[in-house]
């Protein structure tokens, strides 16, 4: 039986879209009951029935549900090897078309780590193009479903873990070091970034013509119909000659394969084609 014919487990779904507004159903079957059977566990209960009542009993049992729900592991330069190529291949050709002026969408930005290190490559790149004037010409939206880690995003303040892929020299450069050996974006990299909640199932883009797109580790946990709704949606939003930049093991499907032409299958970089 799948999570979907279990009464037990309709009622579960009716209650995280009561309270969330997210839709389930949309997720991937073995990854949500998987994701669930672990809150299960440690609620020592063997049924979603069961499972109900102590959501409806105990309010912070929902908090740790979505947690679970949401994976939010991150980092700063996340697979490096994808941050060189689009540092090296897409932005200074991007970068020079478009003046120096850019616009991406960080979609799926868990606590900040994805769009904060979108605009430190920027800034790396505009530096070697000696191109000073960046600030006012970047905009970089950054959306998530997660209130808690979108809280995290705002702070910009991290752990020495969050920077383990990352080149300390950049880090250094564009961080300060905060308590307890932890680390703070610096204000005007902070400054660029608009954060907002955003449930990617539910609504579009902040905005339209982006010259960059990272979903990256988010599409993996939906079903088919729901990464191709998905993609069609981020195909529309991209700029001409706009990229879309999806994680290592994640790929299109459907109808959005006319319309985003893979540039780079390791690092599963796609362009808006026409
Ligand atoms: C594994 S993190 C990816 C973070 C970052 N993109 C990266 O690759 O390092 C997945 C993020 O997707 C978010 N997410 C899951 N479902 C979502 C939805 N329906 N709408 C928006 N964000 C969602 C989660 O809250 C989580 O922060």
């Amino acid at each position: 039986m799948t999570a979907g014919e279990d009464p037990g487990f309709a009622q579960l779904a009716e209650r995280i879209a009561g309270r969330t507004g997210l839709d389930v159903g949309a997720y991937k079957d073995r990854c949500l009951r998987r994701r669930i059977a672990v809150r299960m566990r440690a609620c020592g209960v063997a049924s979603y029935g069961e499972y109900v009542a102590i959501l409806d009993t105990r309010p912070a049992e929902f908090d740790l549900l979505l947690d679970a729900l949401t994976i939010n592991v991150t980092r700063f330069f996340r697979n490096p090897e994808t941050w060189a190529w689009v540092g090296a291949e897409a932005l200074p050709r991007l970068l020079l078309a478009r003046e120096g002026r850019l616009r991406a969408w960080s979609a799926g930005c868990a606590s900040g780590e994805e769009p904060y290190t979108i605009v430190m490559l920027v800034a790396e790149v505009l530096g070697r193009l000696h191109h000073p004037d960046w600030l006012p010409r970047l905009h970089v939206d950054a959306t998530d479903l997660d209130r808690a880690s979108l809280d995290t995003a705002s702070a910009a303040e991290y752990p020495p873990a969050a920077f383990s892929e990352a080149d300390p020299a950049v880090i250094a450069r564009w961080t300060d070091p905060a308590e307890h050996g932890r680390r703070r974006v610096q204000a005007p990299l902070r400054a660029v970034v608009h954060l907002r909640r955003l449930d990617l199932l539910r609504e579009s883009a902040p905005q339209s013509a982006y010259d960059l797109i990272f979903c990256r580790n988010v599409i993996i946990y939906f079903d088919r119909p729901t990464q191709e709704r998905l993609m069609d949606g981020f195909a529309a939003r991209l700029a001409p000659d706009g990229l879309l930049v999806l994680g290592k093991v994640e790929t299109i499907l459907g109808a959005a394969r006319q319309r985003l032409q893979l540039v780079e299958p390791r690092e599963r970089v796609y362009r808006r084609a026409g």
